[in-house]
């Protein structure tokens, strides 16, 4: 799969969240994508399962959950009645990352696994065959709005060779101060998937932007 764009629900309006949903599925959106902040693993707190739930029925698209939790193998379940189709963890926060990822498909959803900016791609190695998405962070997690960190680019590269060279399924996803001036690039180097959260919401026609990125990687 290539091509993915996945608007952040974090940058839009919760005051007006109706009008901001019924705007991504008119487009050419392919995900939603959702993050959930708990204070504690991230110095921020965004939302949990009742917005998840809301959103959900109003929503035929993928909902892509990305937990910055600590522990989140205490509501794997929780997320999956609420309506996730992917639900992704921080390799960072998991003591044991195999058995999370194996919890994860026995709930019914596709398992991803995120890296923070710090943590190296070859941590991967050994759990990368069990991965349908992995989901590389280009900010330090925690907040919208942030500029990209270069190194990313590389990462990629490296993940791509791993995804390759293990025969591995893995959906390679960027989250973090996605631009149209950064997407072809991460596209090259082998992405599929990109979140954009300011990007879109806080452009003057956020359909169209949508739209655009998408060309820019078809
Ligand atoms: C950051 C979140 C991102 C964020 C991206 O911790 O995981 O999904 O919403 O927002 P932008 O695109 O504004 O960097
Ligand atoms: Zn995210």
């Amino acid at each position: 799969m290539k091509n993915i764009i996945a608007p952040s629900l974090l940058a839009a309006d919760f005051a007006n969240l109706q009008r901001d949903i019924e705007m991504i599925n008119e487009s050419e959106a392919d995900w939603f994508h959702i993050d959930v902040m708990d204070g504690v693993f991230v110095p921020n707190i965004s939302f949990g399962m009742p917005v998840i739930s809301a959103i959900k029925k109003h929503t035929k698209k993928t909902m892509d959950v990305h937990l910055m939790i600590v522990d989140p193998d205490r509501f794997i379940d929780d997320f999956k009645k609420v309506g996730a189709d992917i639900l992704t963890v921080h390799f960072e926060a998991c003591n044991h990352l195999h058995r999370t990822i194996q919890a994860i498909k026995a709930a019914g959803m596709k398992a991803g696994v995120s890296l923070n900016p710090h943590t190296p791609i070859s941590v991967l190695e050994d759990v990368i065959q069990d991965l349908d998405v992995v989901l590389i962070m280009s900010v330090n997690p925690g907040f919208g709005g942030q500029s990209f960190i270069e190194n990313t680019y590389k990462k990629v590269a490296q993940l791509r060779q791993l995804i390759d060279f293990s025969e591995s399924n893995a959906i390679i996803e960027i989250d973090g101060g996605v631009t149209d001036q950064n997407i072809e690039k991460l596209s090259e180097q082998g992405a599929d998937a990109f979140v954009a959260g300011s990007f879109i919401f806080k452009s003057d026609d956020p359909k169209t932007t949508i739209k655009n990125l998408k060309t820019l990687v078809s």
